[in-house]
C-alpha cells in the first residue's frame, strides 16, 4: 500500500527580482525546485553532490551550488540564477564576451561559470587572472579548457569598467575565425 505523501512546505521568495510562491518538499534540493518546479533549467545538474559547479545560483548575492542547498533554505531570501544575468534583452557583458571569446563547447557548465564570474566582477570589478582562477575554482569544465573562460572574464572586466556596452553578437563565420 503506498505511503502518504510527503508534507510539502509552502515558500515565498524573489526569484530575479520577481516574487514567487511555491510548494516543495523539505528534502528537495534548490535545483531540483528550479528546474522541476519552477521550470527555470538554465542551473544545470552535472554532478548534484556540490563539487562541479554546472548548479550556481546566487543566494543573496553569494555564488551557491543549488544542488546542496535546501530549495525551504531560500524563503524570505534573493535568488538570481542564470535567467537573471540578462536585463531587457541585452546580454550581460559576461555572456557576450563568452559568446565572442569561445569559451564554450558543450555549456553544460557555462551557466555556472557565468554566474559565478558576475558575484566576482560585482564584488571586485578589476580582478587579477589569479582572483579570477580562484573565484572559478569551483567551477568545472570538460571541453573547453580554462584559459578561454578566463580570457571572456578578463574581456567582460574591461568591457563593463569601460562602459557597459553591450556589442553584437559575432556572426557564425566570425565565431568560427575566433575558434581556429
Ligand atoms: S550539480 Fe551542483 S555542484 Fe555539480
Ligand atoms: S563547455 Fe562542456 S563542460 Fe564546459
Amino acid at each position: 500500500m503506498p505511503g502518504k505523501p510527503p508534507a510539502k512546505t509552502a515558500i515565498s521568495t524573489t526569484i530575479n527580482g520577481q516574487s514567487y510562491d511555491f510548494l516543495c518538499e523539505p528534502r528537495q534540493s534548490l535545483l531540483e525546485v528550479l528546474r522541476d518546479v519552477l521550470q527555470l533549467t538554465g542551473a544545470k545538474e552535472g554532478c548534484n553532490n556540490g563539487n562541479c559547479g554546472a548548479c550556481t545560483v546566487l543566494l543573496d548575492g553569494e555564488p551557491v551550488n543549488s544542488c546542496i542547498v535546501l530549495a525551504v533554505e531560500i524563503a524570505d531570501r534573493e535568488l538570481t540564477t542564470i535567467e537573471g544575468i540578462a536585463q531587457q534583452g541585452h546580454l550581460h557583458p559576461i555572456q557576450q564576451c563568452f559568446l565572442e571569446g569561445a569559451a564554450l563547447q558543450c555549456g553544460i557548465c557555462t551557466p555556472g561559470f557565468i554566474v559565478a564570474a558576475k558575484a566576482l566582477l560585482d564584488k571586485k570589478p578589476n580582478p587579477s587572472e589569479e582572483e579570477i582562477r580562484f573565484a572559478l575554482a569551483g567551477n568545472l569544465c570538460r571541453c573547453t579548457g580554462y584559459d578561454k573562460i578566463v580570457r571572456a572574464v578578463q574581456a567582460a572586466a574591461k568591457r563593463i569598467q569601460a562602459d557597459g556596452t553591450v556589442v553584437a553578437t559575432p556572426s557564425p563565420q566570425q565565431q568560427a575565425q575566433q575558434q581556429q
